[in-house]
This record gives structure tokens, C-alpha cells and sequence, in this order.
């Protein structure tokens, strides 16, 4: 069975576009491959969040994957600071990572850029850290967005430059991954572009009803058709598009249907979507309730992630300081 990492920052609570988008790939994968995933809290250190903030942020995120349905019977699950073995790998690997490729990433010019106070030497290494995780289970692929292709093409070019510097096939060289019919882009319902943390567009999984609503039937509208089969605009397209994934098709086709006529009344379009949003997001805000409420089986969950991610990390970094000339007397 191949092997598939991918980290998730701990930061915000996840949205519908985190879940059309990322997890519903990631259950899938779970029956298909060898999978880690892990809560990246080493990387979140780089935006300085505070003690409380970091650990409440990692239960949170940990909460809502496993309600979403990330099984830890198939997958292993773990929090990255829960294995050392992948800070260790960052400082051997920091060693051919150069100044120059890390300053000239585009993620790290735009953190530089967007906080100038605190360009600290985390966020330059970002890459390698992010290449330590996905080596370290020798991953086949990586489940990854459009915005971090160029870190996963750092891992590859750090893995490839370890095994020519040592002269050996240790590295698999990994890919980037994704059913490629299974990636919706997720609108936000500001009228346009996708459903994200910062746009403050976001419809989030947690969201109780009563604001759920309020936030749709706020979304942005056009006039409305003037005409037959007049061409749909973009905030409109939106509302169906939330509604292809949330609502029956017998729903989406009877508002285009009205649309095409005219006949569309965008109340009734956001009432309906609202209550379908509702209807799928419910039983997983009461399961991200329950869970976290349940120390007890998060604390199980998380030790039978470390055991696993341990033993895999561990493993290969003792091959590598075999590699390098690390030699216990
Ligand atoms: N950089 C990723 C993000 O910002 C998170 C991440 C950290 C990751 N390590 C990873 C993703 C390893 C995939 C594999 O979303």
C-alpha cells in the first residue's frame, strides 16, 4: 500500500471549503492508503500564538477532523510536536537547504510581506520542516492545495539533493495528490472568490444554526434575471454551487429552473440552502461537541497516533544518521 502524509495547521475551525476541498479527499484515502496526518502545531509557532491559543487550537482542529470521520483505527493521527524525531530530521536536513531557495519561496516572501515585525528564521525554514514531515513516513503522495505546490516541490528537490549528496536511492521522491474529480472549489458567499479563513466569508462546520442562517441570507445577490435563460452571474453561481454540494439535486434543479423563468425569488433560493446547510453541518457540530467533551478518547487517540508516527519517524532517523556519519561509540 502506498503511503499518503499531509499536515493541517491548526489554525480557525474548518469550513465548508476545508471540507469539500481537503477532508472528504482524506476519507477516502483512508481505505486506499497507508495515511499520517498530522496536526503541523511546530509550523503554527511561526505566527507566535499564545500557550493557550496553540493547545486549544490543536484540540479544536483534532476534534473536528475525527467528527468529520478521519478514523484512527485506519489512519494514523498525531500531533507533530508529539515526535521529536521530525525536529531532529529539520536540523539534519537544514544542513543542504540554501539561503537563497528559501528566501526566494513565494510563501515565505508573502509571510515577510504580511508581517514584517516577526520575520523570523521559522518561517524560512518552513520548507524544510514541511519536506522533514513528508520524508520521514517516506510518503508516496501528498494530499496538498494549489498554495503549497511549490513547498512540496522544495521536498523533492531536498530529497533528491540528499540522495546524490550521499550517493544513494534513500529518498522516494514524492507527488502531489488529489481525486481530481472530488476538488470543488468552495465560493465564499461575499459574491465572489473561495470560501477562506481570512476573507471572513466562511460558513464554518461549527457554526450553530441561528448565525448559519443569518450569514447566509446575508449572502451577496444580483437584481435577478430580467430575462429567459439570461446568463448567471457569479454570486449566484455561488449559492448554486453550495447547493450542488449540500442540497438534492431535485433542490438545485428547481431553483435553476425558476431562474431560467424568472420566476427565481433569491429569499427563498438562501432559506432553502441555509436549511440544507443546517442539515448537513448539524450532526458534525454535535460530534466535534461530543468529542471534545470526551478527554478520555482524545487523549487515546492522540497516544495511538504517537506510537505510530513515532516508530515510523524514529525509524528512518536513525537510517539517516547511519547515512551521515552519526555514529553512536
Ligand atoms: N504547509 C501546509 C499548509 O500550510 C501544512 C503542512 C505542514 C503540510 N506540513 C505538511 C501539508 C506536510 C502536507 C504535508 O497547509
Amino acid at each position: 500500500m502506498q503511503t499518503v502524509v499531509s499536515g493541517i495547521r491548526p489554525t480557525g475551525n474548518l469550513h465548508l471549503g476545508n471540507y469539500f476541498g481537503a477532508v472528504k479527499n482524506f476519507l477516502r484515502m483512508q481505505d486506499e492508503y497507508n495515511c499520517y496526518f498530522f496536526i503541523a502545531d511546530y509550523h503554527s509557532l511561526t505566527t507566535h500564538p499564545t500557550p493557550e491559543n496553540l493547545h486549544n487550537n490543536v484540540r479544536q482542529v483534532l476534534a473536528e477532523y475525527l467528527a468529520c470521520g478521519l478514523d484512527p483505527e485506519k489512519s494514523t493521527i498525531y500531533v507533530q510536536s508529539d515526535v521529536p524525531a521530525i525536529a531532529e530530521m529539520s536540523l539534519l536536513m537544514s544542513m543542504n537547504a540554501y539561503l537563497g531557495e528559501l528566501e526566494r519561496t513565494t510563501s515565505f516572501k508573502d509571510k515577510a510581506r504580511k508581517q514584517p515585525e516577526n520575520v523570523n528564521a521559522g518561517l524560512l525554514t518552513y520548507p524544510v520542516l514541511m519536506a522533514c514531515d513528508i520524508l520521514i513516513h517516506k510518503a508516496d503522495k501528498v494530499p496538498v492545495g494549489k498554495d503549497q505546490e511549490q513547498n512540496l516541490e522544495m521536498t523533492r528537490k531536498f530529497a533528491g539533493r540528499f540522495n546524490h549528496m550521499y550517493k544513494q536511492d534513500y529518498f522516494k521522491i514524492p507527488q502531489s495528490f488529489n481525486y481530481g474529480e472530488a476538488l470543488v472549489k468552495i465560493p465564499g458567499l461575499d459574491g465572489s472568490g473561495k470560501m477562506g479563513k481570512s476573507e471572513g466569508n466562511g460558513i464554518y462546520l461549527a457554526d450553530e444554526p441561528k448565525p448559519l442562517q443569518k450569514k447566509v441570507m446575508r449572502a451577496v445577490t444580483d437584481s435577478g434575471p430580467t430575462e429567459p435563460n439570461s446568463p448567471v452571474s457569479e454570486p449566484i453561481q455561488n449559492l448554486f454551487t453550495l447547493m450542488d454540494v449540500v442540497s438534492t439535486s431535485d433542490t438545485l434543479q428547481f431553483f435553476q429552473e425558476k431562474y431560467a423563468s424568472c420566476e427565481i425569488r433569491y429569499g427563498d433560493l438562501k432559506k432553502q440552502l441555509a436549511e440544507d446547510i443546517i442539515k448537513f453541518t448539524t450532526p458534525i457540530r454535535e460530534r466535534i461537541e461530543d468529542i471534545k467533551a470526551d478527554s478520555d478518547y482524545l487523549n487515546k487517540v492522540v497516544k495511538m497516533g504517537r506510537e505510530k508516527a513515532q516508530a515510523s519517524a524514529e525509524k528512518t532517523v536513525k537510517e539517516l544518521r547511519e547515512i551521515i556519519g552519526i555514529k553512536r561509540f
